[in-house]
């Protein structure tokens, strides 16, 4: 499968947007990680009223990869409404960590179309494995 453009991705990511449930918070948040087969998942925050059940958007779409049966990333986009744009929390960062190399770029965008980019080794430098490498 070809790999949809960076302009593919942004776009998908703003689209998602709308899915997010974000009714506690009111900060809705897609990611869209591109695994290397070139297909991109999808992922959106999903808040629970019980609220530290909520999950994060990057959460979800690397579940969605791994379902999908992909195992390495490609890059992450993820799109929040904030200026600057948002950055994956901690959690994430680990998360991303699992599938990715320290190079894995990282992109975070906005309505306004302000990005930061990142590398997840910049994001979460020793990130944590159980053979403590990188
Ligand atoms: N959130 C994400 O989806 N990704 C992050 O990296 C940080 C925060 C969500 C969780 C919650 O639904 C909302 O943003 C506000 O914290």
């Amino acid at each position: 499968m070809s790999k949809p453009t960076l302009d593919e991705i942004r776009k998908l990511a703003k689209e998602k947007l709308a899915n997010a449930y974000a009714p506690y918070s009111h900060f809705p948040v897609s990611a869209v990680v591109v695994a290397k087969s070139g297909r991109p998942y999808v992922g959106v925050n999903v808040e629970n009223s019980a609220y530290p059940l909520s999950r994060c958007a990057e959460q979800v779409a690397v579940g969605a990869m791994v379902a999908g049966g992909d195992r390495e990333i490609e890059l992450v986009l993820i799109h929040s409404t904030s200026s600057p744009p948002a950055a994956p929390c901690g959690a994430c960062r680990q998360v991303i960590s699992e599938f990715a190399d320290p190079e894995t770029p990282i992109i975070c965008v906005n309505d306004a179309g302000e990005e930061r980019r990142f590398t997840i080794g910049e994001l979460l430098p020793a990130a944590f494995k159980l053979d403590g490498s990188r």
